[in-house]
């Protein structure tokens, strides 16, 4: 039997390989001058990340007995949003950063106009994966899992909280915005993740609350330790500069909390995501073990 890290740490494993073989399938090199952007998008979504999301996606779903092969494409939709948000986050108008996964970043390896692109082009990507079949046979739950990831990336979701985000240079936001802010800029991705494993597994949107609380919670955790990382983790393990969002005059969890009070809440918020699953056995473990990895983890 598994101990709880041996357990976490292969579902971690198994989630990689399988998203980078969904991406090396998608993203067929062409011999026509289109190469060089799909050389960006390989460059940008294979290897690297932790896919945190898919691993939530497919967790979720499979408690409810969906097929693996559809749970991933999902999976692979989130995540492919995430990665174009974090090349164009990097990017000189935004963060202006030169490191990511421990490579240069997508626009110092390409240029500038390329990683645009290859953003927009992962963009769509997520989209397309989940419009196709073999995501499911039914179309009410495509356009579900449709609208939901839309939900969540656009000006009420991620690509708001970042919005949000680039304002906190010259706006003092107090914790109740930095919350809000946060559940926007990270949250809501996240919690997408965790709702399309459950609309995958048709379980009725009543049916969802627990986990909804579940993914708000673990959630706000998340991006309490990215905050907490940034002001005291090690730049080796994190693949990307560190110190980052004092430099820049942000308020943060760690700013306006303090580095002990933060990482207190980001354990208690763990404690209580785990609670949510009160409900479930055996099959809800990897959710409970993606919370805890989210207050341990080091990048
Ligand atoms: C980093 O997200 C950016 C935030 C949303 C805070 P992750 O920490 O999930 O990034 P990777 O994909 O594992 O590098
Ligand atoms: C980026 O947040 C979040 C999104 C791309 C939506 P950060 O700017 O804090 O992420 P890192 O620290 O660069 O990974
Ligand atoms: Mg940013
Ligand atoms: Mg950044
Ligand atoms: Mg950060």
């Amino acid at each position: 039997m598994l101990d709880s890290d041996d357990f976490l740490k292969a579902g971690l494993v198994r989630i990689q390989r399988e998203v980078d073989s969904v991406f090396h399938a998608e993203l067929a090199p062409t011999s026509d001058s289109r190469n060089r952007l799909i050389e960006a998008m390989r460059y940008a979504v294979i290897g690297g990340g932790k896919r945190i999301r898919p691993l939530l996606l497919v967790s979720t779903a499979e408690m409810y007995g969906v097929g693996r092969d559809a749970a991933l494409r999902a999976g692979c939709a989130v995540e492919a949003i995430h990665s174009y948000s974090l090349i164009h986050d990097d990017l000189p108008c935004m963060d202006d950063d030169d490191l990511r996964h421990g490579k240069p970043t997508t626009h110092k390896a390409f240029d500038e106009a390329t990683a645009v692109l290859a953003g927009d082009a992962l963009h769509a990507l997520a989209f397309e994966l989940l419009a196709h079949d073999e995501t499911s046979h039914d179309p009410f739950i495509r356009s579900e899992l449709v609208t939901t990831l839309a939900s969540a990336s656009g000006m009420g979701g991620m690509a708001g909280g970042q919005m949000m985000d680039m304002m906190a240079e010259s706006e003092d936001y107090d914790l109740h915005t930095i919350t809000r802010l946060q559940q926007l800029k990270t949250g809501a991705l996240l919690g997408a993740a965790v709702e399309m494993g459950a609309i995958l597994g048709r379980v009725s949107p009543e049916g969802r609350g627990h986990l909804r609380n579940y993914a708000r919670d673990i959630g706000l955790a998340f991006q309490i330790v990215d905050d907490l990382l940034d002001h005291e983790g090690d730049e080796e393990k994190a693949g990307k500069a560190l110190r980052k969002d004092a430099g820049q005059g942000k308020a943060t969890f760690v700013s306006l909390m303090g580095v002990d009070h933060a990482r207190e809440q980001a354990h208690a918020l763990v404690e209580q995501a785990i609670g949510h699953l009160i409900t479930h056995g055996e099959e809800a473990n990897m959710l409970r073990a993606v919370a805890r990895f989210i207050v341990e983890r080091d990048r």
